[in-house]
């Protein structure tokens, strides 16, 4: 039996990971604010598959809760066999208006708290010879997001980091892979204020797709996933677009609005 941790398990893609993982035997950590939203999901899932999930509430853009959550993960005398970094938010407006702390707030959760929990969680992981941390970055992390500055650099943190460690810990036999999914049907679009966003209005996938090739991706040892066809073609073709063009590209698709 594995244990998993999942951050930004009570919505969208951590919920998801949450059932993939549940119905695959995994027992469960689970972590959000929301902690009614957890309570409702471990019950489903101890009826469903018979999976022990441990529900520790946190807010992950406080500097001490990702310490704090490994304390209480380890006062309870669990193991971290697979790690699923995947709670973060994004804010769309420009830099010198959106409110500074909630900017800011991107940074530690999307980039500090997922560091931080890799870094507890990595020391285990190479004494037991195993483990596995799925980063959740974004297509986002393939170039500058004009008006959505501070979410796409932590984006494109995310996907440098997780291939680096990637290279670091592969010879202790654990799985590093950074998921990179566009637009899809969550909670996140609401919260960042893009629903009127062409992006999401027309080209949002559903998560289910983007779960399974997450888990694959870490199953396989796969560094970088782009979930989904087109959204790996647009990604990868990025590479041979001009900085200047793929950054006004980017920065016209974030100001574009349903007509
Ligand atoms: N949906 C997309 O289009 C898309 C595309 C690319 C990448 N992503 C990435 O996918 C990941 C999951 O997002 P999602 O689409 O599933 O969005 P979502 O439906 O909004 O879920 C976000 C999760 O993160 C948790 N979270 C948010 N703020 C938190 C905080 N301060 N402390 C602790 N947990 C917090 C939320 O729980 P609580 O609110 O209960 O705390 C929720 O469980 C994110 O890293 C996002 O950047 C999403």
């Amino acid at each position: 039996m594995t244990t998993a941790l999942i951050t930004g398990a009570s919505a969208g893609l951590g919920e998801g990971f949450a059932r993939a993982l549940a119905a695959d035997g995994s027992d469960l950590i689970l972590t959000a604010r929301r902690a009614d939203r957890l309570e409702a999901l471990a019950a489903e899932l101890r009826g469903k598959h018979g999976t022990a999930s441990h529900i520790i509430a946190a807010d992950l853009t406080e500097p001490a809760a990702p310490a704090r959550l490994i304390a209480d993960i380890a006062a309870a005398g669990l193991t971290v066999d697979t790690l699923i970094n995947n709670a973060g938010y994004g804010l769309r407006g420009p830099v010198a208006a959106l409110d500074p702390d909630a900017q800011l707030g991107v940074i530690d959760i999307n980039c500090r708290a997922l560091v931080a929990l890799a870094r507890a969680v990595l020391p285990g992981m190479i004494a037991r010879k195993g483990g596995g941390i799925l980063n959740v970055a974004s297509t986002a992390a393939f170039q500058p997001g004009p008006w959505m500055a501070v979410y796409y650099a932590s984006k494109a943190f995310v996907l440098s980091f997780s291939e680096a460690l990637h290279e670091e810990v592969r010879e202790h036999g654990i799985h590093v892979a950074a998921l990179c999914p566009g637009p899809t049907n969550t909670e996140f679009a609401g919260r960042a204020g893009m629903t009127d966003m062409p992006l999401f209005t027309k080209l949002a996938s559903g998560p289910e797709a983007v779960v399974r090739d997450g888990l694959a991706a870490l199953k396989a040892n796969q560094a970088v996933k782009i979930s989904g066809a087109m959204n790996a073609v647009m990604a990868e073709s990025i590479r041979f677009t001009p900085r200047a063009l793929a950054r006004r590209i980017a920065g016209s698709l974030q100001k574009a609005r349903k007509g």
